[in-house]
């Protein structure tokens, strides 16, 4: 087989101004899958990726998802299934790609500085770090980084004929991970037989601790996420007339969640810990060598050194990538328009999520969070409790071949040896997988803390995007060497 290695590397660079246009071309199509408004545009990102890939010789599909309807289309969003036959002889690992098409709100729209689903290629401003970038809703989570996985089948394909230099993928694109990947369990199920044949998945949605310092994520956190309400009178009620004669639900929502943890920031929830695989001394030194700066980064934020906050005993590292947390997501209830109203409101509601690690199980927290809301249940009040979602966390082997792949597919896309890291975002597959298929997952991920994934002016800087590229290109190098 001849040495196409470096001729990748010059046609990924002569095809950029068509990648980045591609990319803004999907950026534009606003994949919204929380939101009903948006679900045919929703749809057609997932479409739309499926023809790129098609147009590089996959065999693509849309399986729907959820409840069918009459119209032939799922109560979901469509998965994107693809296969690319190996060439005769491959020996290397069938490799499952995951990413996902959908994206987050682009909500508070007016702190946007360009339209969410405009999106613009601009240079750093001032007092922003790093060099150009788009700025859209999923530059960089996940449309950006999936895109540099197709730009590196596109120059294979342009240079050796074949997408994958004729390793074996198979590829998976979700529409829902977003709103907690709801209906991708039921098609890994439903695909078992064809999934089984992957020995590693591979995702690009994850990131690094700084510009040029490549890395590859080991685990990432499980969540559950769950919504209460708490319901006191039938009616809303006048404050000066019933104020100080029954429950202000507001109020005793408020007393009981400011129980979710202790003193030393510990979660109160019994049972909550039981499962927790404890950190090891050599995780914990192997994290400090990282020199993460956790001062720089809460400063970045706007925030002091004496912000650095969270369970006791635990760096910030360690808290983010080794311990679960018990997180209120949004709080509402009563009168929040303009002016003064004096009301008791008839109920009064939460966001309530947790992030877990590995080997704890989202449905048995969900389940003992509820338990312990009916055990402090407010005098004269009710729960309305609400199961949102939930994914398992994973922690994977690093010292598989496929992990050692993709480590010395980074070196040569960046010259640097990548820093092992976690991560404490939620990406559901993974643990879906593992149960499923008993495979592993590698998060080779180029985003950077700094890219306002979720928030308004979401970026996805051009070096990163590069990296990404070139690192996609060189890990099918590898597995077809
Ligand atoms: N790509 C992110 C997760 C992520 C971001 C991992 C940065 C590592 C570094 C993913 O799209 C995401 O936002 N996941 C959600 C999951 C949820 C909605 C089930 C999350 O973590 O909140
Ligand atoms: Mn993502
Ligand atoms: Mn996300």
């Amino acid at each position: 087989m001849p040495d196409h290695a470096h001729t990748i590397l010059n046609t990924l660079q002569s095809n950029e101004t068509g990648s980045i246009q591609r990319w803004m071309d999907w950026l534009r199509i606003p994949s919204v899958s929380t939101d009903p408004k948006f679900r045919d545009e929703t749809r057609k990102a997932g479409k739309w990726i499926a023809d790129q890939f098609a147009a590089l010789g996959f065999d693509c599909k849309l399986v729907e998802t959820g409840k069918i309807g009459k119209d032939g289309k799922g109560e979901g969003h469509p998965i994107v299934l693809a296969t690319i036959d190996a060439a005769p002889g491959y020996k290397g690992p069938h490799v499952l790609f995951y990413g996902h098409y959908d994206v987050q709100p682009p909500d508070p729209l007016n702190l946007w500085d360009s339209a969410p689903f405009e999106p613009v290629l601009r240079p750093a401003k001032a007092g922003e770090e790093g060099g150009e970038r788009v700025v859209a809703r999923g530059a960089v989570d996940d449309k950006g980084q999936v895109m540099t996985f197709l730009e590196a089948c596109r120059a294979w394909k342009q240079v050796a004929g074949h997408p994958t230099n004729g390793a074996k993928y198979t590829l998976l694109i979700e529409g829902e991970e977003e709103s907690g990947s709801a209906n991708l369990a039921q098609f890994v199920k439903d695909y078992k037989k064809q999934l089984d044949a992957c020995d590693v998945c591979l995702v690009s949605d994850t990131g690094m601790l700084g510009r040029a310092k490549p890395a590859i994520t080991y685990g990432v956190r499980g969540i559950a996420y769950t919504q209460v309400t708490l319901h006191a009178s039938n009616q809303d009620l006048h404050s000066g007339l019933w104020g100080g004669r029954c429950p202000n639900p507001i109020t005793e929502l408020a007393r009981v969640l400011a129980q979710l943890h202790d003193k030393k920031r510990r979660v109160t929830i019994p049972g909550f810990y039981d499962d927790v695989v404890p950190l090891t001394k050599k995780e914990r030194d192997n994290w400090k060598k990282l020199k993460f700066n956790s001062k720089a980064a809460l400063k970045k934020i706007g925030l002091g050194a004496a912000a650095d906050i969270g369970e006791a005993g635990y760096t910030a590292m360690e808290r983010e990538w080794g311990r679960p947390t018990a997180e209120i997501n949004g709080i509402w209830g009563g009168y929040i328009g303009e002016g003064a109203k004096t009301v008791i409101p008839a109920h009064a509601s939460a966001k309530v999520s947790f992030r877990l690690v590995a080997n704890q199980n989202p449905h048995k927290i969900t389940k003992q969070f509820f338990n312990w809301c009916k055990k402090h249940t407010p005098p004269g009040c009710k729960w309305e409790l609400t199961d949102l979602h939930g994914g398992f966390g994973v922690t994977v082997p690093i010292d598989s071949p496929h992990l050692a792949a993709a480590s010395s597919a980074l070196k040569r896309a960046s010259g640097k040896s990548p820093d092992l890291i976690k991560s404490g975002g939620s990406i559901p597959v993974a643990g879906m997988l593992k149960d499923i298929l008993g495979i592993d997952t590698i998060f080779m991920g180029f985003g950077l803390d700094d890219d306002r994934v979720h928030s308004p002016n979401e970026k996805f800087e051009l070096a990163c995007f590069r990296l990404g590229c070139k690192a996609h290109a060189m890990f099918i190098d590898e597995v077809t060497k």
